[in-house]
């Protein structure tokens, strides 16, 4: 079944799948299998082994997040769960103060924000408030801050946001947060585990955790640049009052009393097991050896596209997602070869674009992608209606 499937492990995919070193790979998946049929429902009750991981977990994430003592974390199936779960909360804590019958609840995002912030709108029956870029295309404090009213729940940034790889301005959201009395959340979905260390090398990351007293929640993906096993991420709060509003408790259930810190019930114990394997392997020196080569890797594919004629990255993103195109040429057309000689494109409709989400599945093809980038682009005729649509 999978003689049709795309060629990831040859750097063929720029998204989906996040490969660091095969030993790292190795060391998620005997944990996973170790722990393959564990329930982390029952985590609790029964395995005290999963609580215990996921304890030290989030006794790691916290610390590397800056988090106040009060702080909670939480392990999820991925980002989208993560935000939801923020979102959940921030809707539950604003609604303390309010009196019922609730007007429609309101969020305040970047246009860059994930989907995922969409989704919980759909679920929560909440109004989504997008709002365009600055040129620089990072989140515009000002049109952000005129679209907050009595009814925003919860403003959000990204570090970094899907189409561009760019940080939004984070310690400024976390000041028109305090000043407005909303509730920040900072999707560190991508960037979460890499960005820190990235600093820690000299790069010019921005400050995005909770140092910045603005921020309520923070989402980071281990499943992404955490290089664990899928699914895996992880939700903090700045504080147990908010932390607690995310869960879940029931108390009329003939089965007993119900309580969940996820939305999901069942959950695997592998992805803990794996996760706690991964992190304690690698611990902060191999993030940061890991951050190196990825920012390395970065730097040549950014120099490499600028030398094709007219390529421009969009943006100066921050981390290893990149996306690039021209107004003069056709980017379809050259998402359209790309794809003839073997790569997945990825593509961003706002200006026309290629994307890449680069982990080190994608270090040993550089060269290969640079040259069929460059024949693509020579062969592309000149900017016009796209041909392709971009899909995420
Ligand atoms: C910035 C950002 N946030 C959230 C998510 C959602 O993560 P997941 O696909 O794990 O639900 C993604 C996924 O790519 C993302 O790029």
């Amino acid at each position: 079944m999978r003689a049709g499937d795309a060629d990831w492990r040859g750097g063929r995919v720029p998204l989906y799948v996040f490969g660091a070193l095969p030993e790292i790979e190795e060391i998620g998946r005997q944990a996973y299998l170790a722990f393959f049929s564990e329930n982390a429902l029952g985590a609790r009750r029964a395995f005290r082994s999963l609580a215990r991981m996921e304890e030290e977990i989030a006794d790691m994430v916290l610390d590397l997040f800056h988090a106040p003592p009060d702080a909670t974390a939480t392990m999820t199936s991925g980002g989208t769960e993560s935000i939801l779960l923020a979102v959940k909360a921030s809707r539950d804590v604003a609604r303390r103060h309010r009196q019922p019958p609730f007007a429609r609840d309101n969020l305040v995002l970047p246009e860059t924000a994930h989907p995922a912030f969409d989704k919980a709108a759909l679920l929560m029956d909440l109004e989504v408030r997008r709002i365009a870029v600055a040129g620089d295309l990072r989140a515009d404090i000002g049109a952000m801050a005129a679209a907050i009213d009595r009814e925003t729940i919860l403003l959000a940034g990204s570090a970094p946001c899907f189409p561009y790889g760019t940080i939004d301005p984070i310690a400024d959201l976390s000041e028109l947060a305090l000043a407005r009395n909303v509730w920040l959340h900072v999707d560190a979905c991508v960037g979460g585990y890499l960005a820190p260390f990235a600093r820690d090398l000299g790069y010019p990351i921005p400050e995005f955790d909770f140092a910045l007293p603005g921020v309520a929640s923070l989402s980071a993906d281990l499943h992404k640049f955490g290089f664990c096993p899928k699914p895996a991420s992880t939700v903090c709060f700045r504080d147990v009052v908010r932390g607690d509003a995310a869960g879940f408790d029931l108390d009329v259930w003939p089965g007993g009393r119900f309580t969940t810190r996820t939305f999901v019930g069942t959950r695997p114990g592998g992805a803990i097991a794996a996760a706690w394997a991964v992190l304690n392997h690698l611990g902060r020196d191999g993030y940061r050896a890991l951050a190196r080569r990825l920012l390395t890797m970065r730097d040549a594919y950014i120099a490499g596209i600028e030398a094709i004629p007219g390529m421009r990255v969009f943006g100066s993103p921050e981390l290893t997602i990149l996306a690039f195109g021209s107004p003069a040429i056709d980017m379809s057309a050259v998402a359209d070869a790309m794809r003839t000689r073997g790569w997945v494109p990825g593509l961003v409709r706002k200006p026309p674009g290629l994307h890449i989400m680069a982990s080190l599945l994608h270090e040993p093809v550089r060269t290969r992608y640079l040259d069929d980038l460059a024949a693509a682009v020579a062969a592309a005729p000149a900017a016009n209606a796209p041909k392709i649509a971009a899909v995420y």
